[in-house]
């Protein structure tokens, strides 16, 4: 820690975050600065704003303000890729960038395959050829499809149910594959659980674009006057109160977890391909969480009960021990600080970031 509380883990070291710009990535790009490091950010803007790299920058400490660089570049694009590293030397790469609505890929199976694959090899291949071979990958709960049983374990075998899921799915293989091709490749597979919440200051968050599928986008919209009544899908699932649970985890724990999985790659030699469930471990039902936003906003939220969303599983959440134990993070914040720092968002920025 500097005199300034700060930790200088990351002085020197220099990240490459791709899709840097939106949700989890302007959150995670934040803490990457607070910790000291030095962070290029490559974003296509396809479903995300300039806007919030502007207030991670005002959000850092001003020390480390000047260490966030943003090119504008699209990974399937391999020149932008290139260009990317010909302007510094990565120490490792954070790789979000993709598409992630279930429903659109379900459509475009090959707008989907096409982006988030092409994407990937494309910087899979220009890493290669730098030498810079150390990446935390953006993967998710879709590749486990319908649990079986819960929570789930990272072991579980994968079995994705739509064409996004694969991609995620594929990607894992394809990491797997080249780490064992080359021991000196160190990978880590984030699988986040359901993000939500917002930075604490109101001044980041999620701001999809058009209508939003998942469920805390859709109960900040009602609650805002932008949406008239909220869908919930289902009230018939054997559930304490019959409606889907999932594993909602603050975007700030989320965060914290990718820095504590970039220590671990730099600390760990032989990491390998290593696969990390984010989450909390906690199940929270559709009417829990409609409930506990209702209570930190003091507002009613209309809802209408609809029949099941074809394709969604009744409860899924995490099994959290194995980064507990190998990565020493845990998540610090319940349903409430979610919805707490969700509705201080949308309080502020009820259009998201074209908020007047
Ligand atoms: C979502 C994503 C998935 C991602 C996962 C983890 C979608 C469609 N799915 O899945 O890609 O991997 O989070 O981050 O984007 N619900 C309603 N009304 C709504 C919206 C949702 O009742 O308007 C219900 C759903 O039926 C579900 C629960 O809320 O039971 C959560 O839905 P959602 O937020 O879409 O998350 P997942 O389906 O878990």
């Amino acid at each position: 820690m500097d005199t300034n509380g700060y930790s200088k883990e990351g002085l020197h070291r220099c990240i490459l975050v791709t899709g840097g710009a939106g949700f989890i990535g302007s959150h995670t790009v934040l803490q990457l600065l607070n910790e000291g490091y030095v962070v290029h950010v490559i974003d296509n803007l396809n479903n995300a704003s300039e806007e919030s790299l502007r207030r991670v920058r005002r959000l850092a400490s001003p020390q480390f303000q000047h260490n966030l660089i943003f090119s504008l570049g699209d990974l399937c694009r391999k020149e932008d890729v290139e260009k990317v590293f010909s302007l510094a030397k990565f120490d490792a790469v954070i790789h979000f960038a993709g598409f992630k609505a279930v429903g659109e890929s379900v459509e475009k199976p090959l707008k989907y395959y096409n982006n988030n694959l092409i994407g990937t090899l494309n910087l899979f291949d220009v890493m290669t050829r730098h030498g810079c071979k150390k990446m935390v990958f953006s993967s998710s709960t879709t590749v486990y499809g319908q649990p079986k049983v819960i929570p789930c374990v990272e072991d579980f075998q994968l079995a994705p149910i739509n064409p996004y899921g694969r991609t995620k799915f594929f990607i894992e293989e394809i990491a797997r594959d080249l780490q064992k091709a080359d021991p000196e490749w160190r990978i880590i597979l984030l699988r986040y659980f359901n993000p939500i919440g917002a930075h604490p200051s109101g001044q980041i968050g999620e701001d999809p674009k058009g209508i939003p599928t998942c469920l805390m986008p859709f109960i900040q919209q009602v609650v805002v006057g932008r949406q008239p009544v909220l869908n919930v899908y289902g009230n018939d699932y054997p559930t304490k109160d019959g409606t889907a649970v999932r594993d909602y985890i603050h975007v700030v724990d989320l965060a914290d977890g990718h820095i504590s999985a970039l220590q671990k790659l730099f600390t760990t030699e032989d990491i390998g391909c290593r696969a990390y469930n984010l989450g909390t471990g906690h199940g929270t039902s559709v009417l829990e969480l409609v409930a506990a936003f209702e209570k930190v906003s003091e507002k009613k939220i209309p809802i209408k009960i609809c029949s099941r969303r074809p394709g969604d599983a009744t409860a899924v959440y995490a099994n959290t021990e194995k980064a507990e134990h190998e990565l020493g993070w845990k998540a610090k914040y319940g349903i409430e600080e979610m919805c707490r720092d969700q509705w201080n968002w949308a309080r502020q920025n009820p259009w998201g970031y074209n908020s007047p």
